[in-house]
């Protein structure tokens, strides 16, 4: 086979290239453990209500107004249903799925996320302002998404 010289040089350069972006991304993923976000922490999906701390939903005070919220999302609720803070509040939401793939949006904030069943999301939200915060289910997952909903009171 007769190659052009340029071609077997810019051959060399894009395969080059390949390799080099396979090893910074397998160096970032592995070496410096820059996977994305969430889903490194696992759970039974089926032992939702006997794995720690998923058996205990709620809301606890961790720090000078900070607080861990452990909520669980089924179809087509999330527990617990009713939460307040006061208005400063950084709450870190510990959230996982019973059944079906559900979201997870504080609406007007960027709190945002996907909860998979037999994964752990970790989400943190700071309450500057007084208000009453909608919780929405922004994943569609059965005949009820739409009611899928709650609130946060922040006082
Ligand atoms: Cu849960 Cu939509």
């Amino acid at each position: 086979m007769n190659m052009h010289k340029s071609e077997k040089v810019w051959l060399t350069i894009s395969f080059g290239m390949i390799m080099l972006f396979m090893i910074a991304t397998g160096y970032q993923a592995f070496a410096l453990g820059m996977a994305p976000p969430g889903g490194v922490e696992l759970i039974d999906p089926q032992k939702v209500n006997e794995t720690a701390p998923f058996d205990q939903p709620g809301i606890k005070q961790i720090g000078d107004n900070e607080y861990e919220v452990v909520m669980t999302l089924q179809l087509f609720s999330f527990t617990p249903m009713e939460l307040e803070v006061p208005a400063g509040a950084t709450v870190h939401f510990k959230l996982t799925s019973k059944d079906v793939v559900h979201g997870f949006q504080i609406v007007g904030t960027n709190a945002n996320g996907m909860i998979v069943p037999g994964y752990i999301t970790d989400i943190t939200q700071t309450f500057h302002e007084p208000g009453e915060y909608l919780v929405i289910c922004n994943e569609y997952c059965g005949i009820g998404h739409q009611v899928m909903a709650t609130t946060i009171k922040v006082y």
